[in-house]
């Protein structure tokens, strides 16, 4: 039997199952979409909000420990790669980047890691055990974000296993459109993987994945007619699943890495720090 999202008509109301931190992982099969952008600046947002945040970069890219200017920091603290190596534990790795907001920055190793231990059997639920058995240290946060790269590895495995949800950003053109589907395609093998799992381990927790939140980005109502066509076709394949606030096209975005600075601070009258608040209102309804 297929198992996918849409068949077990997962509603945005039950992404979490009450738990907490709540664990999302930001993942999209296209580069260039806004991953980072959105693990960062919607983090940011809820950290405004008075929510605690963690982000942990998946990606061998590190572009978020590159955004604060922090990958100088990789050989005195702990990355993603050493956690992963189980070389340290989370705690170590914490680089607190601003007030509720911590990051624990990805590294080059991290391609060593899915080279080494992609064809390892189990290896897709490092991550989940890591969390598990740090679960106390991880309650501390009210939300967990997982940014991922672009191709499919043993880390985006990783990352499905140990999230309670996914959100995907779609750059509203053809191959985005497709890519939802990609992801979605990936959601269901590792769907089926839980069921054997299940069966495999009775004991074990494993909750199955959706898409719980699929976010428009770099909208440019120019383009008013491509947009809405794409739109509608992710509303009528995935319906609820559409984000209420899309991120609009807004180029201080593309400024902030280099400045070492979020939206909210760089440009906080912003069409991005505006939609990235209403984002974070969003987000802090899903349950
Ligand atoms: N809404 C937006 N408006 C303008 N620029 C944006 C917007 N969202 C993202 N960008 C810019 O687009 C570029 C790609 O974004 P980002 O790095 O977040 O994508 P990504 O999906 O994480 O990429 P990768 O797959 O390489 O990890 C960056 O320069 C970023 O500043
Ligand atoms: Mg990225």
């Amino acid at each position: 039997m297929e198992i996918s999202a849409k068949t077990k008509k997962i509603s945005k109301q039950t992404l979490f199952h009450n738990s907490t931190p709540r664990i999302i992982a930001i993942v999209a099969h296209k580069g260039g979409v806004g991953k980072s952008t959105i693990a960062l600046n919607l983090s940011a947002s809820l950290a405004k909000k008075g929510k605690k945040v963690l982000v942990m970069d998946l990606d061998s890219q590190n572009n978020t420990g590159l955004f604060f200017g922090v990958q100088d920091y990789i050989g005195k603290i702990p990355t993603m790669s050493d956690v992963l190596y189980q070389t340290t534990t989370p705690d170590k790795a914490i680089i607190r980047v601003r007030e509720n907001f911590d990051l624990i920055q990805g590294n080059r190793m991290l391609a060593k890691f899915v080279m080494e231990k992609g064809i390892e059997p189990g290896s897709g639920l490092i991550l989940k055990n890591i969390m598990d058995e740090n679960a106390s240290f991880f309650r501390q946060y009210d939300y967990v974000f997982f940014d991922s790269s672009p191709s499919h590895s043993i880390l985006h495995l990783n990352a499905l296993l140990a999230a309670h949800t996914t959100f995907v950003p779609l750059i509203c053109d053809f191959f985005s459109v497709n890519g939802v589907a990609q992801i979605q395609q990936t959601i269901d093998e590792v769907n089926q993987n839980i069921d054997l799992l299940k069966e495999y381990d009775p004991e074990g927790i494993y909750s199955y994945m959706n898409i719980g939140l699929i976010i428009a980005n770099m909208l440019d109502r120019r383009m008013r007619g491509r947009v809405d066509k794409a739109l509608d076709v992710v509303k009528e394949m995935y319906p609820l699943k559409l984000a209420s606030n899309p991120i609009r096209v807004c180029s201080q975005l593309m400024d902030c890495p280099e400045k070492h600075l979020l939206i909210g601070e760089l440009a906080p009258s912003s069409t991005g720090s505006e939609d990235f608040d209403l984002l974070a209102e969003e987000v802090l309804n899903l349950v």
